[in-house]
């Protein structure tokens, strides 16, 4: 075993102490002044290289779910090129609904891809900041509130992408939970809290998945800005996780040359550039530019803080831009398109199903209304920093058209999102419509519009806006036969949901979305999305918003997450409280079973894996794929923990009448607490239930252990 290890290994380490000669080579050839020059921006989107020794700039781009459209070297404006029509892949939060990282692994891959084809360096993306509460303007480009899911998920995203040589640059770390005055807020949170819940997938990305880069946040974290923070940057990320890549910035996030010097940033990035300060060099302005450079000059930093960073940049450029054997990429290949389809179709989650009324024959000539403003409006556009320009967008409503050729199927608006449109008017022609279909499909949810699911602001209530929930009420008065589809990175409010007979919760899913749409309404494709975060009956149920205003979204000057761990369904499940729908909820056209649910052993030592087989058999009328979930709970803990956690899950394929065995495997040492007064993981010893299930509130069979 040792011998194997090392004949795998050796290669490894000789490639990457090659790679590191070459950097200490490049890195003794440049002067301090170009030193600095490649710590901070020269344009909106690229950072200096030195072209006297032909080192090339840095590239960046959005992230996460496509290639940003290119902006202006010196300002916001689009540059109007007409060569960056890009994929638009779905948004993260339907990548973690599918709860499959084979897929997340395909998504790496091609939006990788698309970053190289478009000559970017780093890929700004993906984004793992996990969902705390459901007005957070920003959930759709995460990917849920569980750390276990996003940690599985986010690895091979980033593997996918560095495999073009294209740095993925994971974001925002740390602690970037809303909007709402992120640019200052500062987060008090416990250290538990803190290691379990919020930084679990920045870990893995950075351990499992190599990422050669990371950004920081914009909020404060205990009083110091998160791209320059100590604790976060230094002593977590860079010495206990041992990150050899890049702390970039997010946009016009620091504030402070001696912080950015000593607490782990490397690249300063969106600092306005100061033109009156030098015409040529403004960027020279910034707080890693000229005052960096003086206090280098001065003696008064020692030389070698600079090197590191300069060395880091340097090795991403090995990784990246100076690595010769890079892939040349590919835009808008039909293996991309492909990959959007299986990822939109997948991440799809059916909520509510009545009477089987979905899926709907297509061979049959039904009339079919269309209703909603969301059947027709891009969802590329907006948002924020995410926002794509899509050679192509399937609308809902011509994937539904399609899809149903032999149904007459009429389309109404029947709300807006624009205040100076007569809405009774809409409303009117909707009942209408309705009252002469057989089947209504409302097409709602949020959109990317400012307070919506959109940068910078977080949504102002958990209500569907724009008057979307009196109007399903009315039109289930006229016709009962009707499906809403959400359209959504959030939870909303449910309470019109006895009211209709299907909900569908369909994310924003890019290129392909009427195709994915169109093809689970009509069967062709089975649902089998998870929630990959619980949607509350009301706001005051989740644990962030039961603590009040300072705990979110805090007095203008500091929140505290007074929830700690309980996030999400831990909270839901410790105390009691019934959700809407549960994460990792979701049907199926078909119905499953899950049966013979053992582990291995009954006990176990803390070096072990723990392993839990289970038979998924299909018992209805499709094939289709089910997500056996484990969640592990810890029996009279010393401390205080969630009911039960999400450990294990495996996503399984199975045909009518058939069976499937699957087994899933969890470490023990992965039932560690973070103990505060160690400062360190720590493994309870002593009884714990798993709890197996394909929900978080479907539990279908429990099994005790002992740890010892
Ligand atoms: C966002 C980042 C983004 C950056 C560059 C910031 O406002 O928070 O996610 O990568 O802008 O567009």
């Amino acid at each position: 075993m040792k011998n194997l290890l090392f004949i795998f290994f050796c290669p490894l380490i000789f490639l990457y102490a090659q790679q590191e000669k070459k950097v200490e080579d490049m890195l003794f050839q440049l002067t301090n002044e170009e030193k600095i020059t490649m710590c901070h921006a020269q344009s909106k989107f690229t950072s200096p290289g030195v072209p006297r020794l032909g080192i090339p700039e840095l590239s960046m781009s959005d992230g996460p779910h496509g290639i940003r459209p290119e902006i202006n070297w010196d300002d916001w404006g689009y540059a109007n090129w007409t060569n960056d029509y890009v994929t638009a892949f779905p948004a993260l939060t339907c990548l973690a609904a599918t709860f499959n990282p084979d897929l997340s692994m395909d998504y790496g891959i091609s939006i990788g891809e698309e970053a190289r084809y478009r000559k970017k360096d780093i890929l700004l993306g993906p984004g793992v900041n996990i969902y705390r509460t459901p007005l957070n303007g920003r959930n759709f480009e995460y990917m849920g509130e569980d750390p276990y899911l996003a940690s599985e998920l986010v690895v091979p995203y980033v593997k996918g992408v560095q495999k073009n040589g294209v740095a993925a640059c994971v974001k925002h770390y740390a602690l970037n939970n809303q909007e709402q005055w992120r640019g200052h807020i500062n987060v008090e949170v416990s250290d538990r809290a803190l290691h379990e819940i919020y930084l679990p997938a920045f870990k893995a990305a950075v351990k499992q998945g190599n990422a050669w880069a990371i950004m920081g946040s914009y909020n404060k974290f205990r009083e110091q800005h998160c791209c320059h923070n100590d604790l976060l940057l230094n002593k977590i990320l860079k010495k206990s996780w041992g990150f050899d890549g890049v702390v970039i910035s997010d946009w016009g996030g620091v504030h402070n040359t001696d912080e950015a010097i000593y607490n782990g940033l490397d690249i300063e990035m969106g600092t306005p550039s100061d033109r009156s300060y030098s015409k040529r060099y403004p960027y020279n302005s910034n707080f890693l530019g000229n005052p960096f450079l003086k206090k280098i000059i001065e003696g008064e930093v020692n030389e070698s803080i600079l090197d590191d960073k300069v060395r880091r940049i340097l090795r991403l450029m090995m990784r990246t831009s100076l690595n010769k054997d890079r892939p040349f990429g590919s835009i808008n290949s039909k293996q991309h398109y492909e990959t959007a389809y299986k990822i939109a179709s997948e991440g799809v989650v059916l909520l509510k199903n009545a009477e089987n009324f979905l899926p709907l024959d297509k061979s049959k000539q039904i009339k079919i209304a269309v209703i909603g403003e969301n059947a027709e409006k891009s969802m590329s556009v907006g948002g924020g920093s995410s926002e794509l320009k899509p050679d192509k967008e399937i609308s809902p409503l011509f994937g539904i058209k399609k899809e149903f050729k032999n149904a007459v199927i009429k389309y109404a608006k029947g709300y807006s999102s624009n205040p100076d449109e007569d809405h009774d008017d809409l409303r009117k022609e909707a009942l209408t419509i309705v009252k002469e279909s057989d089947v209504v499909l409302f097409i709602g949810g949020l959109n990317k519009n400012n307070f919506q699911d959109s940068e910078a602001n977080d949504r102002k209530n958990y209500q569907l806006p724009y008057g979307q929930p009196k109007l399903i009420n009315e039109i289930s008065k006229h016709n009962k036969n009707i499906a809403v589809i959400l359209i959504s990175g959030n939870a909303v409010k449910t309470d019109w949901k006895t009211n209709v007979k299907s909900i569908l919760q369909t994310w924003y899913l890019g290129s392909e979305a009427g195709n994915a749409i169109a093809s689970i309404l009509s069967g062709e494709i089975n649902p089998s999305g998870k929630l990959p975060f619980t949607f509350p009956e009301s706001l005051i149920d989740n644990g962030a918003h039961y603590f009040g205003k300072l705990s979110y979204p805090g007095d203008g000057v500091s929140q505290y997450y007074k929830e700690d761990i309980l996030v999400g369904y831990r909270w839901h499940d410790t105390k009691n409280i019934k959700p809407s729908f549960s994460f990792g909820y979701g049907l199926s056209y078909t119905s499953f079973e899950l049966i013979d649910i053992n582990s291995n052993k009954k006990n176990y030592l803390t070096n072990e894996n723990i392993k839990i087989s289970c038979t998924v058999k299909n018992t209805g009328k499709f094939e289709g794929k089910e997500v056996v979930q484990v969640y592990i709970g810890k029996v009279n803990s010393k401390v205080n923990r969630a009911k039960k956690e999400l450990r294990g899950f495996k996503k399984v394929f199975v045909k009518v009448n058939k069976s499937e065995k699957t087994e899933i495997e969890i470490p023990v040492k992965n039932l560690a607490y973070y103990n505060e007064i160690d400062s360190d993981w720590e493994i309870e010893k002593g009884d714990y239930i798993i709890y197996v299930g394909n929900a978080s509130n479907n539990i279908l069979d429990k099994i005790i252990i002992t740890i010892s």
